[in-house]
């Protein structure tokens, strides 16, 4: 297992190029600063020969960015790896990404080349990119329904032509964890010169595998990742950049590996996302969704307030989020109860805090949301409405006003 584990961030390419979630230049720009400040090792900040917006973004980003290395996607052709580079020279440290589809269905149905052609000009594009960076990474897409041996055997002749990264795309999302470690272990005693190159992957989210793929393949022998902030990407997206490096960092005496990302930056980088998209995140998404540090289930609420090792694998601190959150609805106990009013500026004794929580209990079940407008309400009124025989009438009638 490698000691240190790249990550390559393609939220501004694979990311941006899915429905909904392309950005202006200006946001392009935020968001490679805000990548800058997390850490990342490489920002694949666009495939120049696609767009003049494109062009233009790889270059600017080029100039800006000082602390990353800066790459730039192009299919081996010359006129394609040409214009990324011309994007990308100006880059403080340049990596020319070029691909090129290596399964047989792609070959069949969209290249209309042979396994042979296609390793040739893999070969040449490769040797031509070498020419120009120092830096140059080769995709083989669809590698996880490519023959395991062409892949091998295009692989070593990439490495040959000066590639010093291979990427390992399960480009459609169609490879499960055993199977996809398996491949990257194949490549890794099979092919002769695989220790000049790092071996990469690109996971793909289809079937809902794609950290757990990445992770498969940093145990036998992956030394860098390609992933994305909020897990976007082309249809299901890419794997989760948050999800792999915290799966790193919390379990770190497992896989006995880490990145040098600053984890306070990841749920900032994850809101500058969504805002500049305007795509929220899924409430319960690992790690930076608004539910993964929020408890609202009574034991789990006295479990946290007791001490939060209860219930929290991570501090919500360590990925930027200010602080958990003890939500108040019909599952939450007297304890957060009381330590919210306390909060409010209420104290209570215990049998008064029975009183006010069955008038709590009621209104839970009335009101979705219970906020604390609505605490403040049952602080004042409380004690004597909790004697009351229409205590849920008169709730229902605060709560219609
Ligand atoms: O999914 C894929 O195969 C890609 C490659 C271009 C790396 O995005
Ligand atoms: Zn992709």
């Amino acid at each position: 297992m490698n000691s240190h584990i790249q990550i390559f961030d393609t939220t501004l390419r694979d990311g941006e190029q899915s429905p909904g979630f392309s950005m202006t230049h200006s946001e392009k720009m935020r968001m490679a600063e805000q990548l800058e400040q997390l850490g990342v090792d490489v920002i694949e900040a666009g495939f120049p020969i696609a767009s003049e917006g494109d062009f233009q973004a790889v270059k600017e980003i080029s100039r800006q960015i000082s602390n990353c290395q800066v790459a730039g996607l192009c299919r081996i052709k010359k006129d394609d790896i040409s214009r990324a580079w011309e994007a990308l020279e100006h880059a403080r440290f340049p990596r020319i990404h070029t691909f090129v589809a290596t399964s047989d269905i792609h070959l069949v149905h969209k290249l209309n080349m042979s396994r042979e052609q296609v390793l040739e000009a893999a070969v040449e594009g490769v040797t031509y990119a070498r020419s120009l960076c120092d830096i140059v990474e080769f995709s083989a897409e669809d590698a996880s329904r490519t023959d395991p041996d062409f892949l091998c055997e295009i692989t070593r002749a990439v490495i040959q032509a000066g590639a010093t990264i291979v990427n390992i795309p399960d480009t459609v999302g169609f490879a499960v964890p055993e199977e996809f470690g398996a491949l990257i272990r194949k490549l890794k005693t099979e092919v002769p010169n695989i220790e000049q190159a790092v071996i990469s992957v690109h996971c793909h989210n289809d079937l809902g595998l794609a950290v757990a793929n990445s992770l498969a393949a940093v145990q036998n022998g992956a030394g860098q990742i390609e992933c994305t902030i909020n897990g976007i990407g082309e249809r299901a997206g890419n794997a989760s950049l948050e999800e792999i490096v915290m799966a790193l960092a919390v379990r770190k005496s497992f896989y006995n590996t880490d990145t040098k990302l600053d984890t306070t930056q990841l749920y900032p980088a994850s809101q500058l996302l969504a805002e500049i998209t305007g795509n929220h995140v899924q409430p319960n998404k690992a790690i930076v969704g608004r539910n993964a540090f929020a408890h609202e289930a009574g034991i789990h609420q006295d479990g946290v307030l007791k001490n939060p090792l209860t219930y929290e694998i991570m501090t919500p601190q360590t990925v930027g989020v200010p602080q958990n959150s003890l939500v108040l609805g019909k599952h939450s106990g007297r304890r957060a109860l009381a330590d919210r009013m306390n909060k409010l500026g209420y104290t209570f004794t215990k049998d008064e805090i029975d009183k006010v929580y069955t008038c709590f209990t009621v209104l839970a079940d009335l009101k979705k949301n219970i906020t604390d407008q609505d605490l403040t309400y049952l602080a004042e009124r409380g004690l004597e409405m909790a004697g009351e025989q229409n205590m849920s009438q008169n709730l229902q009638e605060y709560i219609n006003q």
